[in-house]
């Protein structure tokens, strides 16, 4: 049994088994107290281990981090804040950790536990987080599967590059020492492993597109990369994103989707995940205590949560965005630290000024010009913008990408053209608006960004497990 399902049992005396790792140790080799956990639950259970019973030299080497089993009787706990723990009638050690043990029970800084991230997993905060993290990727499949989706496998080697953006990582089995060249001096990818240059995707969005116009509706929820050189907290080299695409939608459809789906996710993590985020919720409220000011949120994590499942987002389109930020205080004053005019992308000082002054919630941004946006997004009548939409969120800046597709073959055409992208190169994509094209559209949610929102977690390399970013790719 685990511990979590140890914690719930009725104490009457019944022999139990509890394995996990030791959190903090008490008492003295006579008497111990020993707090122990298996990462199933926030949790620890308090083993107390006698000397009567046990050998008072075992209980002398069990230290912070061990592992071992205790056998015992579960009783009714006479300690505060637990309701149940085991009395050792006998222990087993797996392995034993000494004084070395970095995780010692003290307070870590998230840059120390980082550089210790293959133990990182044993502290209370990370158990918390990936154990959110598990239950937002179900309740992921879980809305897809209930809504009529189809979970779409999109290929991670690509030859193409979706976003347009040119922050691909190359795929080659060359030896890069002895590079076939041609006669021009120029690499021949002709002898490379596909035939010719590839790269690790951006996105699934394309393939996805092409699911979509025969499925109707599919998601994909797989591993993203992306090689911008940006060392910020909402940045990674390797992310998960989750990219629904829908025939027969258009950008209303598809922001009403988008606003659903984030709903529903972060509602099932606050019915699922209740221990975890209480943790959090105070470990949020501690750091917030910690900042300036000026910094500081005015909702506590949980209550954040349930204003964003409660409460309609905001919907604006890109020229009412900027016509706010030319009118806001930070404009006036020249605070902001990027230009503000038509035309112009938003940085994250105006999302955040949007979001967290101006609507004190999420807002959806749509119809954005078209020379800041990716080819694949429809064309407006107004011959400058697209129909595009960006999903801002408190804390976090832009969560949700998207767009309506363009389905017209000839502009789509025209476009590829203008940014300089070869036609032989997306013939598939194409074939599609050759062939019964039909509207549809989509959005990306950057799946490390949700859990961050849902954690409260400051720096996005503290949601994933092994952070890619640049320069780091240790464990
Ligand atoms: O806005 P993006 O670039 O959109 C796309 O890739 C589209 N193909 C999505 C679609 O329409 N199907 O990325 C989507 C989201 C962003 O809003 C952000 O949350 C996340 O992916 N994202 C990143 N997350 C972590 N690290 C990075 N380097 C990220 N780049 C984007
Ligand atoms: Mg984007």
């Amino acid at each position: 049994m685990q511990i979590k399902e140890i914690l719930r049992l009725k104490p009457e005396n019944q022999e139990v088994v509890v394995k996990g790792w030791v959190r903090t140790k008490r008492g003295q080799a006579t008497l111990a107290f020993v707090h122990l956990n298996d990462g199933s639950t926030i949790h620890n259970i308090q083993a107390v281990i006698d000397a009567d019973k046990v050998d008072a030299e075992q209980i002398k080497k069990i230290t912070s981090g061990a592992c071992i089993a205790v056998k015992g009787k579960l009783v009714e706990s006479s300690g505060s804040g637990q309701s149940v723990e085991v009395l050792a009638d006998s222990i087993e050690i797996y392995g034993l950790a000494d004084e070395t043990f970095p995780i010692q029970p003290k307070k870590h800084s998230l840059e120390f536990l980082r550089e210790k991230a293959h133990l990182r997993f044993r502290t209370s905060t990370f158990g918390a987080v990936f154990r959110v993290r598990h239950f937002l990727s179900h309740a992921v499949h879980q809305f897809f599967h209930e809504q009529g989706f189809f979970y779409l496998h999109t290929p991670i080697i690509t030859a193409s590059d979706a976003e347009g953006a040119g922050e691909m990582f190359r795929v080659t089995n060359f030896d890069l020492n002895a590079l076939p060249k041609n006669e021009d001096g120029s690499v021949n990818f002709k002898e490379d492993f596909f035939g010719k240059e590839t790269s690790l995707t951006v996105s699934g969005q394309l393939e996805g597109e092409l699911g979509a116009l025969a499925l109707s509706k599919i998601y994909t929820f797989g591993p993203t990369f992306r090689a911008e050189n940006s060392n910020t907290t909402r940045h990674l080299a390797e992310f998960w994103m989750i990219e629904p695409e829908m025939a027969f939608f258009e950008l209303k459809e598809n922001m009403d989707l988008a606003e659903q789906f984030v709903k529903y996710v972060i509602g099932e993590a606050v019915k699922h995940c209740a221990d975890d985020l209480a943790f959090l919720d105070q470990r949020f409220d501690n750091e917030n205590k910690a900042k300036p000011q000026n910094e500081r949120s005015e909702q506590g994590l949980l209550e954040k949560l349930k204003f964003v499942v409660d409460n309609d987002f905001a919907r604006i389109s890109y020229t009412e965005a900027i016509d706010i930020l030319l009118n806001s205080k930070p404009h006036k004053k020249k605070k902001f630290k990027f230009p503000v005019e038509w035309g112009v992308d938003l940085q994250s000082e105006h999302e955040r000024y949007l979001v967290e002054k101006h609507f004190q919630k999420p807002v959806i941004i749509t119809d954005y010009p078209k020379a800041i946006k990716a080819f694949y997004m429809k064309q407006n009548d107004d011959d400058k913008t697209v129909a595009a939409m960006d999903v801002l969120f408190p804390g976090i800046g832009e969560i949700i990408g998207g767009s309506q597709r363009e389905d017209n073959l000839e502009k789509l055409k025209t476009r590829i053209a203008e940014v300089g992208i070869a036609e032989e190169s997306v013939w598939w994509y194409l074939e599609t608006r050759k062939y019964g094209s039909a509207p549809h559209a989509g959005f990306g949610l950057g799946f490390e960004r949700l859990v961050q929102f849902v954690t409260g977690m400051g720096n996005i390399r503290d949601v994933i497990a092994f952070p890619r970013t640049p320069g780091n790719v240790e464990f």
